[in-house]
């Protein structure tokens, strides 16, 4: 009996979620530049009065209730403070294998490019990832996604790269997309296959990438599988030249375009601003000359710690980007060989330590920063109108969560207002 009234009043129920000891909106904040700490909102005792996974207001959650005294009330007991779901603009996590080995490799003192020269680094995961069933690449992906979005990240952008020909390279944005109807998270595909000149291509760089935009890009195209097309502009992947060719071509299909910019070299980040791309990232060979081009620029910097730490590499130069009006994100760049961790909370914080990027800065970069690199206008703060993305801390106030560098975890994650992680596990007893 009254199955479709049900639904029908479920449809337009309005529920309060709180009271939150605090919450960071994160909303009115400047898209590009330094952000003081001063300029954070915090609402003491707050409240997220939610729609069709939509926030409609985010305000005092005593006044939210008086305003709204039909909605359904999802009571938080115990301190939390809430803030936005994170988004990865920046992951690799769409891989079959292990490199263990380079990386132990590397602890003895070999360096990344070493082991790409010897035929290992990218490539070894390439041949691992081919062998692998597009069914066994999927469920990878999906228990990747799911660690990430119980660490509060809702938003996963993922790159191919490992497949380096058109049947692999398929194979892995069908696997991004069949996770996507899996995961809780939301995927944000990418084709990345111009990361490395394929080792079993007989042709040079230029004619390897001719083939990925007359033959690959298309099919993309008309699957819908990604609308975006990044590549790896460094020695011994794709120099400066054939990389504009290729990038221009994706442009004028269509596709937004983004960059792995002056990891080790420089070039990547100036061509990147010139083509207006949505963003350029790595940046832990930028010096003064490249920061300034970021000035008056809409290409987000996005600096990548997790693969400084892999690497045991400098960090990208994120508080002079910063500094030089950069809009500035922070991305896990989650991958197999040069950041195997994948913890973006953690990198963010311990970068922000050593770079000096204060609360406000990281908490940017990591949430409507990070969304305008992949060009998302739906999401980012907790304000009116975006997807109810959240994420809250076991904690009363929002400065524990940097200060406990990544240990501190959220207890609950919301995506599209449904909360889809709820958990009491992980916490780190804060003594007071
Ligand atoms: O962003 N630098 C190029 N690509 C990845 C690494 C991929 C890998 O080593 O498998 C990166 O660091
Ligand atoms: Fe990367």
């Amino acid at each position: 009996m009254g199955g479709r009234i049900w639904t029908e009043s479920m449809v337009n129920m309005k529920t309060l979620i709180g009271p939150f000891t605090q919450i960071l909106p994160l909303r009115g904040m400047p898209l590009h530049g330094a952000i003081s700490d001063k300029q954070l909102e915090v609402i003491a005792n707050g409240g997220v009065l939610i729609e069709d996974g939509v926030i409609v207001q985010t305000g005092d959650f005593a006044s939210l209730r008086a305003q709204y005294p039909e909605a359904q009330i999802e009571e938080i007991s115990g301190e939390q403070v809430l803030v936005p779901g994170f988004i990865d603009c920046h992951t690799h996590i769409c891989f079959a294998g292990s490199r263990a080995k380079d990386y132990s490799l590397r602890i003895q003192g070999k360096t990344y490019m070493e082991i790409t020269k010897a035929g290992g680094g990218i490539w070894d995961s390439v041949m691992q990832t081919r062998q692998a069933a597009a069914t066994v690449l999927t469920s990878l992906l999906l228990e990747r996604a799911e660690r990430h979005f119980a660490e509060g990240v809702t938003t996963i952008e993922v790159k191919s790269g490992y497949g380096l020909d058109q049947a692999n390279e398929l194979k892995q944005l069908r696997a991004i997309k069949a996770a996507s109807y899996l995961t809780k998270a939301d995927l944000i595909p990418t084709c990345l296959a111009a990361h490395l000149l394929p080792r079993d291509f007989s042709g040079t760089a230029a004619a390897y990438l001719n083939q990925v935009q007359h033959d690959l890009l298309p099919v993309i195209k008309a699957e819908q599988l990604a609308s975006r097309v990044d590549i790896f502009i460094e020695e011994n992947a794709f120099d400066t030249s054939v990389s504009r060719d290729y990038l221009v071509a994706a442009q004028a299909m269509g596709f937004d375009v983004t960059v792995h910019a002056d990891q080790f070299s420089t070039g990547g980040l100036a061509l990147a601003v010139a083509l207006g791309a949505a963003s350029a990232d790595h940046l832990e060979a930028s010096a003064e000359e490249e920061i300034s081009l970021i000035k008056g620029s809409d290409t987000v910097a996005v600096v990548l710690p997790g693969a400084s730490l892999g690497l045991g590499m400098q960090y990208a130069p994120a508080r002079k980007l910063l500094d030089a009006g950069a809009c500035l994100a922070i991305a896990s760049d989650w991958n197999p060989g040069s950041a195997p961790m994948g913890d973006l909370l953690m990198q963010a914080a311990v970068m922000s330590a050593a770079e000096k990027l204060g609360t406000a800065e990281v908490f940017a970069g990591l949430t409507f920063r990070a969304a305008h690199a992949l060009r998302l206008t739906d999401r980012g703060t907790l304000s009116a109108g975006m997807l109810a993305d959240m994420q809250a801390y076991p904690c009363s106030d929002y400065r524990d969560i940097l200060y406990f560098q990544g240990k501190l975890k959220p207890v609950k994650v919301w995506k599209n207002g449904k909360l889809r992680s709820d958990s009491d596990q992980n916490h780190l007893s804060i003594d007071k």
